[in-house]
């Protein structure tokens, strides 16, 4: 692709997930009716995805950082990927005027133009293999899919093995799962969607499933498995807007924290004080540089949430190339008559999106040492897909050549 064609390159419509809590928001549905029970449900379903997180979510837990088992030679493959670069030194290629089709200023910069497509899936499975690497973790020989945290799901009709990470579209990605699975439809019923619901939340957890006898490992050895993983810059910058900050994007669920980050950075302890109140974006970043990474799973690193690497995954979506790729995922799981995920982002360049624009504005406004800390934090997320910094034209977008 040349420089050309990627400035007129045009993303697929709807870019799945962008910007999606993983438990709210959905789009086009014919009947009203059915969007105020499906919000109830969904809402539901995140009252009790917080529940049990907090009550035995595994992904509290640290993984244990030598699995037993042997390394795979599949890792052999690795030795020929070129390390990451520790400097911000990027390839050039031609200088185009970046500034005029961007709405934030970072003067003249290149545009890369290799990673307007979506990477291959072995690129992809190389790329974690590098992450695993780093965090000194080899698969075992065969999957276990029943240490995965209780955000993986199986669907027995599709089977299909799904992680859900929050801040990558994952409600988005559920509902359409269920909806291919066919659950949805039948149980419209309003006197079931408590019922369902329930079930939904509880009776799909792989490690329950097992647990009780609901599905075996060999049927989970069978089935597809796949999973979507996100910029972190991007998705933490999503997980301030739709949770934390004032803005209502989705609904404040964690407004406690909001005003936990308030109390703590402005030192405030009077309630009706703090009830008004809103951490700022940099009061945020030194709270997760000050919680370092152990926090509820909309803030704490995708590869504490992934079932990395107790099991490898068939599929891997980088959200930001979800609209192509999830075509893909349906077709594997011969579910193509399923509806496409909707964003409620008017980009469908995910360059151009808001978490994206605002990343790039806000993450520049930090001090670089809190930058550092935060890079330092997600490590191993940035590894997971070689994610862009904000830094890079491309951002949002994993670097592939
Ligand atoms: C990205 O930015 C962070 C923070 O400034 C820095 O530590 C890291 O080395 C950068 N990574 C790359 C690949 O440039
Ligand atoms: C990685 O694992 C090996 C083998 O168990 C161990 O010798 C080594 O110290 C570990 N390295 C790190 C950085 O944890
Ligand atoms: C925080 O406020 C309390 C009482 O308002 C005060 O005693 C304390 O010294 C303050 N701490 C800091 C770090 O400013
Ligand atoms: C990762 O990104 C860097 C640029 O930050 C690039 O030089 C490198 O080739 C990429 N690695 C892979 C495996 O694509």
């Amino acid at each position: 692709m040349d420089i050309k064609q990627a400035k007129s390159y045009q993303f697929p419509e709807s870019v799945a997930g962008q910007d999606m809590v993983c438990d709210l928001v959905f789009k086009k549905k014919k009947v009203k009716f059915f969007l105020l029970v499906l919000s109830a449900t969904v809402l539901f379903f995140v009252y009790v995805n917080q529940l049990s997180s907090k009550l035995f979510d595994p992904e509290k837990e640290n993984y244990p950082s030598t699995p037993s088992i042997a390394i795979s030679s599949d890792i052999q493959t690795l030795q020929n990927i070129p390390d990451r670069p520790s400097n911000h030194v990027y390839p050039l290629k031609k200088k185009v005027n970046y500034e005029s089709s961007h709405p934030i200023s970072l003067n003249t910069v290149e545009l890369e133009t290799g990673n307007l497509n979506p990477p291959t899936q072995q690129w992809a499975h190389a790329q974690i293999y590098k992450a695993m690497v780093y965090k000194n973790w080899t698969y075992p020989s065969v999957n276990e899919w029943g240490s995965c945290s209780s955000k993986t799901y199986y669907f027995s009709n599709l089977r299909t093995i799904f992680t859900g990470t929050p801040k990558t579209g994952c409600s988005n990605w559920l509902i359409a799962l269920l909806n291919a699975e066919g659950v949805l439809r039948k149980e419209i019923d309003p006197k079931n969607v408590k019922f369902v619901h329930g079930g939904l939340t509880t009776n799909r957890r792989v490690s329950a499933m097992l647990r009780k006898k609901l599905v075996t490992p060999a049927d989970l050895d069978k089935a597809f498995s796949f999973a979507v993983i996100r910029n972190p810059w991007t998705r933490m910058v999503s997980g301030y807007r739709d949770k934390v900050s004032s803005e209502k994007t989705q609904g404040g669920s964690f407004r406690g924290i909001g005003m936990a980050i308030v109390a703590k950075s402005r030192n405030i302890s009077d309630p009706e004080l703090l009830e008004k109140l809103y951490p700022t974006f940099d009061e945020y970043a030194r709270w997760l540089v000050f919680k370092n990474g152990r926090l509820d799973a909309h803030f704490s690193p995708q590869i504490r949430t992934l079932c990395i690497p107790n099991a490898m995954y068939d599929y891997i979506v980088p959200l930001e190339h979800s609209a192509r790729l999830s075509k893909d995922v349906w077709r594997r799981i011969q579910a193509s008559d399923t509806p496409l995920l909707g964003s409620y982002d008017k980009s469908s360049d995910p360059r151009n999106q808001k978490s994206a624009v605002l990343a790039k504005r806000w993450l520049s406004q930090l001090p670089s040492e809190i930058v550092n800390q935060l890079y330092t934090i997600y490590e191993a997320d940035f590894i997971l897909l070689n994610y862009s910094n904000f830094t890079h034209p491309d951002f949002p977008l994993p670097l592939h050549f």
